[in-house]
Order: C-alpha cells, then sequence, then structure tokens
C-alpha cells in the first residue's frame, strides 16, 4: 500500500556496477515484474528495496518518504526470495506466525490470520509439519503465506512460484492476483517465466546488465518494443536491419547485410539505418503479392504451425494458425508472406 520510487539506484560490488542507474515508480498497489537474464540484477534490486543492501548511490522512496535509514524490520516488508528458506526447526504455523509474534499481536488474532494466510495458498492441513516434511512447492507457499500474514505495505516476490508444477503455478497465479487486488499491496515481482509476467502485471521492467532497457504494459513491452533486447528476451521476433533504400506504398526496401528485402512498413526515410522487429503471428501466407520464400522448416504444435520461410536475403519466422480443414504448411513449400504495414515495430538506428 505504498508507492515506491526507486531513484538513480547503483550498486556496485567490487568494481562490477550490477545495478547501474536504475529509476522506477511502482504506483500504489500496483504489480510490477521484473524480466531480464540470470544475473542481470534482479535480486540485489529487491534486496536494496528491502533493506539487506545498502546501494552505493540513488534513493529509495516509500510513499515518497525516504527509507534509506529505516532498517529493514521498520519497512513493513513482506518478501519471498529466491531461497526461501523457512526456519526448519519450527512448525508451518510457527514459521507463518512468526513475523505476527514480532510484532507483538494478540494471539487471539494471530491465530485468526496465520489460519487465513494458510488457507489462501492452500495449506492449512499441513499446519503441523516441519519444512522438511514439507515439497518444494510446499514450502514456496508457506514462505508466500508468511510474507502476506504481516499485511506488508510492499511485498518482494523472487521467483515465489517456480517449484509449483504447472497446474498449481497458475492457480497461484490466479490467487495470487486476486490476494493483491484484495490487499492492494504494491508489488515486485521477479519471474523467468514470461507468460507468468504478462498474466500478472500491471507494469513489466526488462532489464539487462544491471540496467533497465524497458519499462510498460504487457502490451507495450510486447507490441511495442523499444530495443533489440526487450524484443528477442520477451516472445519470438523477425528483425529486419540496415540502409533504407526506398520507402514507398507502405513497402520498404531495406538493404541488410545479406541483401536488400522489402517489408510492410510504415515512417521510413530514404538513407537512415533502422531495425524493424515484426512479431511471427502477424505474418500471413498470401496466394500471390507479398515476400516470396520457400518453407524450410515446419513445427507443428496443435493450435499454430512455426515455420521458417527462406526469402532469399533472410530467414523469416511466421506463425501461422491451424485448422483441421484447412491445408497444413510443409516443408518445400512455395509462399507469399505478408502483414499489416502497422505491425512493423520501428527503432531507429538499429537500438
Ligand atoms: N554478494 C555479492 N558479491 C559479489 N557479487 C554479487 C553478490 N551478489 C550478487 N552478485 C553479482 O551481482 C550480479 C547480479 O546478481 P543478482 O543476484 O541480482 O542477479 P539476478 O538478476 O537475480 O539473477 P538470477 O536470475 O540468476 O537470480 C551477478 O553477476 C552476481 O554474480
Ligand atoms: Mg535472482
Amino acid at each position: 500500500m505504498s508507492e515506491v520510487i526507486l531513484k538513480n539506484l547503483t550498486k556496485k560490488y567490487g568494481t562490477n556496477t550490477v545495478v547501474d542507474n536504475i529509476n522506477l515508480k511502482a504506483e500504489n498497489g500496483k504489480l510490477v515484474s521484473i524480466l531480464g537474464p540470470s544475473g542481470c540484477g534482479k535480486t540485489t534490486t529487491l534486496r536494496m528495496i528491502a533493506g539487506f543492501e545498502k546501494p552505493d548511490s540513488g534513493e529509495i522512496f516509500f510513499d515518497g518518504r525516504t527509507v534509506g535509514t529505516l532498517p529493514i524490520n521498520k519497512r513493513n516488508i513482506g518478501m519471498v526470495f529466491q531461497s526461501y528458506a523457512l526456519f526448519p526447526h519450527m512448525t508451518v504455523e510457527q514459521n507463518v506466525s512468526y513475523g505476527l509474534e514480532q510484532r507483538k499481536v494478540a494471539p487471539e488474532q494471530i491465530k485468526i490470520w496465520v489460519n487465513e494466510a494458510l488457507s489462501l495458498v492452500h495449506m492449512e492441513e499441513y499446519a503441523k509439519r516441519k519444512p522438511k516434511q514439507l515439497s518444494g512447492g510446499q514450502q514456496q507457499r508457506v514462505a508466500l503465506a508468511r510474507a502476506l500474514v504481516i499485511n506488508p505495505d510492499v511485498l518482494l516476490l523472487d521467483e515465489c512460484l517456480s517449484a509449483l508444477d504447472k497446474k498449481l503455478r497458475v492457480e497461484m497465479q490466479v490467487e495470487l492476483r486476486k490476494i493483491l487486488e484484495n490487499t492492494g499491496v504494491t508489488t515486485f515481482f521477479v519471474t523467468h517465466d514470461q507468460e507468468e509476467a504478462m498474466t500478472l502485471s500491471d507494469i513489466i521492467v526488462v532489464m539487462n546488465n544491471g540496467k533497465i532497457e524497458q519499462c510498460g504494459t504487457p502490451f507495450d513491452i510486447y507490441e511495442r518494443p523499444a530495443t533489440r533486447f526487450t524484443a528477442g528476451f520477451l516472445g519470438k521476433a523477425n528483425f529486419f536491419e540496415g540502409k533504407v533504400i526506398s520507402s514507398e506504398n507502405n513497402l520498404v526496401t531495406i538493404n541488410t547485410k545479406t541483401g536488400n528485402i522489402t517489408i510492410p512498413a510504415l515512417n521510413a526515410k530514404i538513407d537512415e539505418n533502422i531495425l524493424y522487429i515484426v512479431r511471427p503471428e502477424k505474418i500471413r501466407f498470401v496466394s500471390e503479392g507479398g515476400i516470396k520464400g520457400k518453407i524450410e522448416h515446419v513445427t507443428y504444435s496443435g493450435n499454430i504451425s512455426l515455420c521458417s520461410v527462406n526469402c532469399g536475403s533472410q530467414t523469416i519466422i511466421c506463425e501461422i494458425q491451424n485448422t483441421i480443414s484447412g491445408e497444413r504448411a510443409k516443408k518445400g513449400d512455395n509462399v507469399f508472406i505478408d502483414w499489416d504495414c502497422s505491425e512493423s515495430v520501428k527503432i531507429l538506428g538499429g537500438d
């Protein structure tokens, strides 16, 4: 229930800058996902918000107040970290009640809240067990209950669903979304699962090498990637890069490293260096016109088929919706491919 602002936040380990001058605002009650490759600084960012790490420079504000000097236990933060260590000698119930006891909550109240928290994560039946008597996924759920029970202002979740099987994971995603809507807690969520980030987030932050590449709604990040990295990191993408040699009737010819290609696109200027990004599902096969190519490879995956089409100067990946009656794309087919010019996302100068 706090607005969180990170301002010019930087963290170094020795000479290694692992979080590099990041600026970020999480509005009150929103879920902000942090995505990025291993080692890009996600956990370090969360640890600074929690107060486990001191930034080398920059500041963190909760509701406009700097938390620079505020110790961990005064920040009212709920956390589930990558290593979600539960207290091994305590039962599930005791693990969850611990934070409330520390806060000197009345025992009758503790009982009620602990039961509520355990039922949220479907772990009521396991209240008397010790962590070592639980599976990894069950331990993760207890860790989540332990973080939620204190009614935090800010919730930090680092890969908190990673040990769950797919079905439970999806269930927990729905539960989590409900919990967050009910409690209105501002949440930072680190995940490696793109689909999870897309479905859960109000805002996605894409990090790379300690820096923020892009910050936006799931729609913005997917449909309007601002950099090559973001486009490549989330979902599949075709890249058309080089110098514009002609542009007319919404067709742009680009001189790429491997030859010329003419694609449907808008807003190109002659001689500029550009990168266009086109998602495979925007592409369709047409009976004539468009870009001529030959299918080199088809991967059938039920609802769609992914086709690699050799178009001379480059291979284009197309995602084609499958039907029962329609003709199936197959290796060796000669095809024409096309897409709406407005589906080409332009990035000036290549990056
Ligand atoms: N205590 C430390 N001392 C030195 N270097 C560290 C320390 N903690 C983290 N690092 C380094 O900082 C970088 C960022 O680490 P961080 O844990 O934030 O990555 P991450 O994005 O969470 O990665 P992952 O997805 O693998 O969890 C890494 O290169 C890591 O090796
Ligand atoms: Mg991490």
